[in-house]
């Protein structure tokens, strides 16, 4: 666990919603009583109310076949109908849907008239392309207007997507696309970051061009970067050309409610992705009813900013699909935070008076490391609420982000939720809530959760434990993509009771602290997934890259605790025996570094690579990950006696400290 529980048990400050914003909130308290006294009756009423089914649902939740959940089964709804055409029916054709902002200066602005007619186009695009109904289409895109209506369009058509984060390298590409089995990846020339444009139609050309048969017939090519690119007749179509000949009418067909939307792969704790499967009406239901209440969301008047990219679930839930269904204004922006300049985010708050801010702690604790001086050269007066996501806030970056970026006003929502779990799961609401600085607090309506001890009993309020969910909610993950057992295993077994009413119960991975008022305080992973920049990498997908290298005999990954990204990539590596003199460490380090980017991504290349001549294993031969951590982090080096070889640690320490 990655964060100090002492110190967080010390933060006393206290934030109430000033009495102005209460009596405009969107929720109001007594909404937790409703949600509390039928909570299944509560996610009916809110997806009737949030969304327009083509056919209404009868039955809400079926769990029978527990954890395989069923919401809303017997209804039917198009979950692009619901983003687009609905807001435009409802006279709202006018509003804006997205202020897109091009790293380089570039703008785009379109409303929902434009963004149906232009997914309605590209659903027949997709048609003409031979994609039907539950086919998987690949996205590999930068954050520019093209990638939200390529994830509308396949969901039109009731085709499935996989969006793959565009900082991915060819290898996770090609794995996705396989386990997925997809027809057609949809993809750009370039895109811009950091001040130049970065290829990603060649990285695709090399994912397809590995070794074995591949499910793609067609690669959709985004013309955005202008870069040179190679091009694969019969295989290769340019999108504008495509979009400029495609039927413009496109009748958006129901789906069952527990039509498949979309894959989102996702680290778990072995080397293999696991491809989380997101359906329908349960996911857009409670996407939509989070963006609302946790947001505050005033359609008509305030413009929405969730900084993610949507390659993450964070991109899918908050840029696309929940602000899209409420009807919101967004802004869309494709670069990095600091290019051209370092103040290039507060820039483009000021230029469309962003009032709802969604982002990351690493990013606020990296603005904070450059000082206030930049967002102070701005006017964000527009902002009215901050959000943070992705890990553990820290209360010096929670207090600065309120009062540097929110003018020590806007109240802030830290929320607690995963790729799993769809939508936001623990958090504040703005209106109701005195907010503690570092705590996600608590579970939404509608949604509960516990901490438990490792046994599986409640540690109350106090203690610290394992966080689960414990009962079904509607977003929730339906399985791993190809995998029903390892759902099962990795999720639903570790508090499986049997005999008891809520059998089964959602293992989060998560460690928590209830505090004396029962508000939650996230910890961090227990298991070994590490979370860096907000982004879950895995220890092992590191570590068999790593040992995937010809010089490399044994590899050891951990998360080591970093001021900035929260944790750091650390690796321990021993190396063949033929190589030990053949590279100096410096080089080691540099070959392995460049190997884990190409292999996996630059998200993934460790901070540093320790070469050492041992690794730290129990009698059984598991790696003690807590070992190397405490070297990682130069910490004294904890209980070494349940080491096969107590004299490892020495060793080790000795080698990197320079004295054998
Ligand atoms: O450890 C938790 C952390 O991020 C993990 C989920 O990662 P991912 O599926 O990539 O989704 C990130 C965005 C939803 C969680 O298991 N995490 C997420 N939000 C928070 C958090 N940790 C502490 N506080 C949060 N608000």
């Amino acid at each position: 666990m990655s964060t100090n529980i002492d110190s967080l048990q010390h933060e006393t400050r206290r934030f109430a919603p000033s009495s102005e914003f209460s009596a405009n909130a969107v929720a109001t308290a007594e909404i937790y009583g409703r949600a509390a006294s039928d909570p299944e009756e509560f996610w009916a009423n809110q997806s009737r109310e949030l969304l327009q089914w083509e056919k209404p649902f009868t039955r809400t939740l079926d769990w029978d076949n527990a954890p395989f959940a069923k919401w809303f089964s017997d209804g039917r709804l198009n979950v692009a109908y619901n983003c687009l055409d609905r807001h435009v029916d409802a006279g709202h054709g006018d509003r804006v849907a997205f202020h897109w902002e091009g790293e380089p200066g570039d703008s785009r602005t379109l409303t929902y008239a434009d963004l149906t007619a232009e997914v309605k186009k590209a659903a027949n695009v997709l048609t003409s392309l031979g994609i039907r109904s539950g086919d998987r289409v690949a996205i590999y895109l930068p954050m520019i207007p093209e990638a939200v209506i390529s994830m509308l369009a396949v969901a039109r058509i009731g085709a499935v997507h996989s969006v793959i984060f565009g900082g991915f390298s060819a290898d996770s590409i090609r794995s996705r696309v396989d386990d997925a089995n997809a027809r057609l990846v949809i993809t750009a020339d370039g895109g811009w970051r950091k001040g130049k444009v970065s290829p990603l139609k060649p990285t695709v050309d090399d994912a397809l061009a590995k070794e074995g048969d591949h499910s793609v017939q067609n690669v959709l090519v985004v013309r955005r970067g202008e870069n040179a690119i190679e091009w694969t007749e019969g295989r290769d179509r340019w999108w504008h050309e495509e979009m400029a000949t495609a039927e413009t009418e496109h009748t958006a067909e129901a789906f069952d409610a527990e039509h498949p939307l979309f894959i989102l792969y996702t680290s778990g704790t072995t080397g293999k992705p696991k491809g989380i499967l997101h359906t329908s009406g349960g996911y857009l239901t409670q996407t939509a009813f989070t963006h609302k209440n946790v947001f505050d969301l005033k359609a008509e008047t305030d413009v929405f900013w969730c900084t993610a990219d949507v390659g993450w679930i964070t991109g899918h839930s908050y840029v696309v699909y929940g602000p899209l269904a409420n009807g919101a204004t967004q802004v869309l922006y494709e670069g990095t935070p600091d290019a051209p300049h370092p103040g290039r985010w507060w820039e483009v708050i000021e230029k469309y008076k962003v009032s709802i801010f969604y982002t990351a702690p690493t990013a606020i604790r990296s603005f904070m490391k450059t000082g206030r001086s930049v967002p102070d050269g701005f006017d964000l007066s527009s902002i009215r609420l901050l959000g943070s996501v992705g890990e553990p806030i820290n209360p010096e970056a929670w207090i600065w982000y309120r009062d540097v970026i929110g003018a020590g006003t806007a109240p802030i929502v830290d929320t607690w939720w995963q790729t799993e779990t769809g939508a936001i799961m623990v958090s504040a609401l703005p209106g109701i809530t005195t907010a503690k600085p570092g705590s996600a607090q608590v579970a939404m309506p509608g949604i509960t959760v516990d901490v438990l001890t490792d046994g599986g009993a409640p540690v109350g309020n106090g203690s610290g434990g394992l966080l689960v969910v414990t009962k079904p909610w509607p977003s929730m993950l339906r399985g791993i993509w190809g995998d029903p057992e390892r759902f099962i295993e990795t999720y639903w077994d570790k508090f499986d009771q049997p005999g008891a009413t809520n059998r089964r119960m959602y293992f989060a991975g998560d460690g928590a602290r209830l505090d004396e008022d029962g508000d939650i305080w996230l910890l961090g992973r227990v298991d070994d997934v590490m979370n860096v920049s907000g982004h879950r990498l895995s220890t092992a997908e590191i570590e068999s890259s790593l040992v995937s290298h010809p010089i490399v005999a044994e590899a050891a990954v951990v998360g080591a605790h970093d001021d900035t990204t929260g944790q750091a990539v650390v690796a321990f590596v021993i190396l063949r025996a033929d190589q030990e003199d053949a590279q100096t460490p410096e080089e080691a380090n540099g070959i392995l570094r460049s190997h884990v980017s190409e292999q996996i991504g630059a998200i993934a290349r460790p901070r540093q690579i320790f070469v050492v001549s041992e690794l730290p294993k129990t009698r059984s031969g598991k790696i003690m990950r807590r070992l190397l951590r405490d070297v990682a982090e130069g910490r004294e080096v904890g209980d070494t006696t349940t080491l096969a070889d107590t004299s490892v640690m020495q060793i080790i320490s000795d080698k990197l400290h320079g004295t054998t």
